[in-house]
């Protein structure tokens, strides 16, 4: 099969020069620098795994996917209908596995999914009937989002849920990802809240420790987490001291404890740093969007900032000049 490579045109991140095929498709070579993409599985590779090597392992372990509940939490978490996507030029920055990748494809979006790491090969398989419908819709990519290969002004929508905070720096992500929305445009991003400092504090002792364990430990780790995510009361009390998932499904739970325990950077945020980036970089319209889940105590504990990996969620958009 093969995926959409042509359907935005690719530019030299380093000159900005239009890349050129080469050796029939196997790789892409800029004309300028002569630096050499090569084509694997065919997806562009412009770097590989590298800090964030754990998500390649997790997302091409665990199948976590679940339509109707990934359409709910991608309309909360981005503040787009899907019914506005048909026919747009759509960016998922940092597609991981590919779930939400593959909703905008169904909803007839044209989208780019972009990840540092070989998540990108999961997404592909995950997106396989959408892909074959319409070979032109979607066009994987594994690069960093800081040095992306595409014009600035390309997307009409660019989402980015989760991502953003796993960078050395976060803010500098966010700027790099703006540049590619267009005027008139729309950008969503969803990024760990800042919780309590005492809360943050146990956090980063344990992560002190997590993130330097082997992979295979760490996973063993998490499937304890994952047994005790079913136990009531425990689920909701315990989870304000540490992290871990209560997700009705086991393996979502295992993948999700993996998640927030493995990747070397997790930075947390206040929605006011994050709004004083929307404006810094000239967006306006600004949203802050609800969390998903509802209910007083819920509420409550997530205005007071308890919610461990609770979030922190704005759209905006970017003026027409
Ligand atoms: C927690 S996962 C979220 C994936 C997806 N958005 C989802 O919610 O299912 C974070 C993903 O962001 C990717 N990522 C983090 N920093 C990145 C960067 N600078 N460039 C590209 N991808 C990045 C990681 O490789 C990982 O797959």
């Amino acid at each position: 099969m093969s995926f959409a490579l042509e359907s935005l045109p690719l530019r030299c991140p380093l000159d900005q020069h239009s890349l050129e095929s080469l050796f029939d498709q196997q790789a892409l070579t800029c004309p300028q620098c002569h630096r050499v993409v090569p084509i694997q599985n065919g997806i562009p590779r412009f770097v590989e795994d590298a800090h964030l090597e754990s998500f390649g392992t997790q997302w091409t372990r665990y199948d976590v996917a679940h339509e109707q509940e990934d359409r709910r939490t991608f309309e909360a978490k981005t503040g787009f209908r899907r019914d506005e996507l048909k026919g747009k030029r759509v960016l998922d920055a940092g597609c991981g596995g590919g779930r939400y990748t593959r909703l905008v494809a169904a909803a007839g979006g044209y989208v780019s999914a972009v990840d540092h790491t070989r998540a990108v090969d999961k997404a592909v398989e995950l997106c396989r009937d959408e892909s074959a419908n319409n070979s032109e819709q979607i066009q994987f990519l594994q690069a960093d989002l800081k040095n992306l290969p595409f014009a600035p002004a390309s997307f009409d929508y660019v989402f980015s849920i989760g991502v953003m905070h796993h960078d050395e720096e976060t803010r500098a992500v966010f700027n790099a990802v703006a540049r590619l929305v267009k005027p008139g445009g729309y950008y969503s991003v969803w990024l760990y809240r800042r919780n309590q400092e005492w809360q943050e504090k146990i956090n980063n002792w344990l992560r002190c420790r997590t993130t330097t364990m082997p992979q295979e430990r760490l996973e063993k780790w998490s499937r304890r987490g994952a047994i005790l995510g079913r136990i009531p009361l425990l689920n909701r009390v315990a989870n304000k001291v540490v992290n871990f998932s209560s997700h009705p499904n086991h393996e979502n739970r295992v993948c999700d404890t993996f998640d927030w325990y493995a990747p070397q950077y997790q930075h947390h945020h206040t929605i006011a740093e994050l709004l004083d980036w929307y404006e810094s970089a000239g967006f306006h319209n600004l949203e802050v969007l609800p969390p998903e889940k509802t209910g007083y105590l819920y509420n409550w504990a997530y205005d007071k900032d308890l919610i461990i990996g609770s979030g922190v969620n704005v759209r905006g958009q970017r003026p027409v000049d």
